[in-house]
């Protein structure tokens, strides 16, 4: 268990995998990577399969509009290729382009979807049933929401956001989870969180925001 201090660290991912191919550390950056990517997979078939047209329709065409499905397209293109370099220098060329487009494109998304997002649904409870079925329904048939859930808490615990410290990345994260999850699948994920955070972390959603209670969802 880590007990990072709670100090944002900028593109911390990308900050790692930058230092890992400065070394020429070049498994290492490929695990990594993999990890990273096998992430982004789940992230894209929530956001391609569902909340995109969610949005698209409470937003009269604002996603279509702003190209961000296309985005997805070009970033898959950019990844490819860092796939497919056989050098340390390569890798950390299309590495640097992958990287580029990626921030930019997550900004872009922010700015397109954050407002939009309030538009779903009047209540937290409401917007919670919307989460569920715009995005844990779409993951979970992608088949890999399980492992995603424990890496991202992991490395949430370990570096936060661009805005957050690693305790306010983790809550946001779990909380908006709890009210768009069924009692029943909250039972499993509150477990794998649970197991992926730090002790510390976990006590404080415990106490102030009833973490370990029920999946807010019901049938
Ligand atoms: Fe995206």
């Amino acid at each position: 268990m880590n007990t990072q201090t709670q100090t944002p660290k900028p593109m911390s991912f990308a900050i790692l995998m930058s230092g890992m191919l400065e070394k020429g550390a070049l498994d290492e950056f490929r695990q990594e990577w993999r990890n990273y990517q096998r992430c982004r997979k789940t992230h894209l078939a929530m956001e391609d399969n569902a909340a995109f047209p969610l949005l698209d329709e409470v937003g009269g065409g604002a996603i279509s509009e702003a190209g961000l499905a296309q985005e997805h397209s070009a970033d898959l293109a950019n990844a490819e290729r860092v796939d497919n370099a056989s050098t340390p220098e390569d890798a950390k060329q299309a590495f640097e382009t992958w990287k580029k487009f990626q921030l930019d494109h997550l900004a872009h998304e922010e700015q397109v979807m954050s407002p939009l997002t309030m538009k779903t649904a009047a209540t937290p409870e409401g917007r919670g049933r919307v989460v569920h079925e715009t995005l844990v329904l779409p993951a979970l048939e992608h088949g890999d929401f399980e492992w995603y859930l424990a890496f991202v808490i992991e490395r949430l615990t370990t570096y936060g956001t661009a805005n957050q410290p690693p305790g306010v990345a983790v809550r946001v994260f779990a909380w908006g989870l709890q009210y768009a999850s069924t009692p029943g699948e909250w039972t499993r994920w509150k477990k794998i969180i649970h197991d992926n955070t730090s002790k510390q972390i976990w006590e404080e959603m415990v106490m102030q925001f009833q973490i370990d209670g029920e999946g807010k969802i019901k049938d």
